[in-house]
């Protein structure tokens, strides 16, 4: 970049501190916070990167191409923070790490509200296609204390890689929800997790194509877990092992929430006596709840 003069420099921070102070009678403080913030940190990056005329037609029309896709069932402006790392960093903020309480992870946008019940030991499955998997482990509390009739929604992709609601009928599958017993214990069968891409038909899967990364996410199950007392968990388990765990397009691995994949030889009972076909696969899983009261600016975190 050439020398800035003196003048030019003036002129450009004259204009942040303006616009700033034209936020100056915002009521509502927090709000105030937050479009000052805003102002300073849109400036800076414009004077950072000299932005010119031409990239800022560009970014209308890119913000304008991500509205006009958006609609009920997509919504491209999650999306766009979800590879910006924007939702994780957000997620991230709002779930501060507390003891060893198990970290949380992107929603994503295929959950859906009214899954199916199916209880301990049940199908998540409910015929999508894949390798059977069983899935078992604890509720607890920080203190190891079993967390009993906690809510275990799960949802997960075929082996297709692809949800129930991405197939256009009206089918249910991949997705549940049961109950843990009264030691704190869920189990489930789902089908073992595999690779998909995000939805990447739109402004976003230009957006990667353009930076040369991948829309594909690591393997993964969700899982949603509440309890009367508790902080809500939104988390994923991911297979140890997964070509993307380094290059998830939506930044949503952590450690912690890798697990072993136990590969199971077809002729290998089952852990409730179910009758596969094939080989089939199992998984544990030990969640730890936070107590509601861990939230942002409360102690323990
Ligand atoms: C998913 O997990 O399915 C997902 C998460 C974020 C963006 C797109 C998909
Ligand atoms: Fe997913």
């Amino acid at each position: 970049m050439s020398e800035m003069s003196a003048e030019q420099q003036e002129r450009e921070t004259a204009l942040v501190e303006r616009v700033v102070a034209s936020f100056a009678g915002t009521p509502d403080a927090r709000t105030k916070n937050l479009v000052e913030a805003l102002t300073r940190h849109l400036h800076a990056f414009l004077r950072e990167t000299r932005l010119t005329e031409a990239e800022w037609r560009q970014a209308v029309e890119f913000l304008t191409a991500v509205g006009h896709i958006t609609d009920d069932r997509r919504q491209e402006f999650i999306l766009l923070s979800d590879v910006l790392g924007a939702s994780m960093q957000t997620i991230t903020i709002n779930n501060r790490a507390y003891a060893d309480a198990t970290e949380a992870t992107v929603f994503g946008p295929f959950f859906v509200e009214g899954s199916p019940e199916v209880g301990l030991g049940g199908d998540v499955a409910g015929g999508a296609r894949g390798e059977p998997c069983w899935v078992e482990g604890t509720v607890t509390d920080t203190d190891g204390k079993p967390v009993p009739g906690a809510r275990l929604e799960v949802w997960e992709a075929d082996a297709d890689g692809r949800y129930d609601v991405q197939y256009g009928d009206d089918r249910v599958a991949g997705r549940g929800h049961l109950h843990t017993d009264d030691q704190g214990r869920y189990r489930f069968w789902a089908v073992t997790p595999t690779p998909y891409p995000i939805p990447d038909d739109g402004p976003v899967g230009e957006l990667l194509r353009a930076t040369g990364r991948s829309s594909m996410r690591a393997s993964h199950l969700h899982l949603m877990v509440q309890a009367e007392g508790y902080r809500t968990l939104v988390t994923h388990v991911f297979p140890r092992g997964d070509a993307y765990l380094d290059s998830d397009s939506v930044f949503g691995v952590r450690e912690s929430l890798v697990v072993d994949v136990h590969q199971q030889i077809p002729t290998t009972p089952t852990p409730d006596g179910r009758q596969v076909a094939g080989p089939w696969a199992r998984i544990g899983f030990d969640i730890v709840l936070a107590p509601a009261a861990a939230q942002p600016g409360s102690a323990g975190g």
